[in-house]
């Protein structure tokens, strides 16, 4: 797998020094209370196993991973969840941890489902925004960076299931 040749657009370093600014703001946010880090899998594990190395709180993780019909690089809207949390999450305190958000179908989807769930409260952390592309009214209370309109991988982020284990985000030019 031939990626020397993709750009960088954040190296490691740069998001080693974000997700530690993120870890310190939702520590103080949340301080005394628990808090339940909902993962969704795939694109979120490596931010998240980051992110909560840095957390000082009393935190349980839980992953929910969810399909999106469309193609390799982008959502069309139907969404449909493949793997549901393990535990409840009525009554508790849940930061959802995103890898991106695009056009949004996927997240507000997902808000619809745990909202359901009646947790205590509901916000939600991306590692990544890319405003220009949202088609769907939501936001993320906690954003990493906001990066133009441009298919990125790695640090989790796949193309075809490729690429997730880049140390960096890569921009992916050329995709159909
Ligand atoms: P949304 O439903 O359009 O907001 O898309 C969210 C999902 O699409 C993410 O969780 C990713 O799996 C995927 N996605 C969107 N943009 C990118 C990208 O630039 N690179 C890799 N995956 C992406
Ligand atoms: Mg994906």
């Amino acid at each position: 797998m031939a990626y020397d040749d993709l750009e960088i657009l954040l190296d490691a370093e740069t998001i080693a020094r974000r997700v530690r600014e993120l870890a310190v703001q939702i520590s103080a946010d949340y301080r005394g209370r628990p808090l339940c880090l909902v993962g969704i899998l795939k694109g979120a594990w490596v931010f998240l196993a980051d992110l909560v190395r840095q957390l000082t709180l009393e935190v349980t993780v839980d992953f929910i991973s969810i399909e999106s019909y469309g193609d390799n690089s982008t959502t069309t809207g139907a969404v449909k969840i493949t793997k549901d949390l393990d535990r409840s999450i009525e009554g508790v305190d849940v930061l959802v941890v995103e890898d991106i958000l695009d056009t949004g179908h996927t997240f507000e989807y997902l808000r619809g489902v745990l909202e359901a769930h009646k947790p205590r409260s509901l916000k939600a952390v991306t590692l990544l925004d890319k405003p220009s592309r949202r088609a769907r009214p939501v936001l993320a209370d906690y954003v990493g960076f906001t990066i133009p309109d441009v298919f990125v991988v790695g640090y989790g982020l796949d193309y075809a299931q490729q690429y997730r284990n880049l140390p960096d985000v890569r921009i992916l030019r050329n995709i159909s």
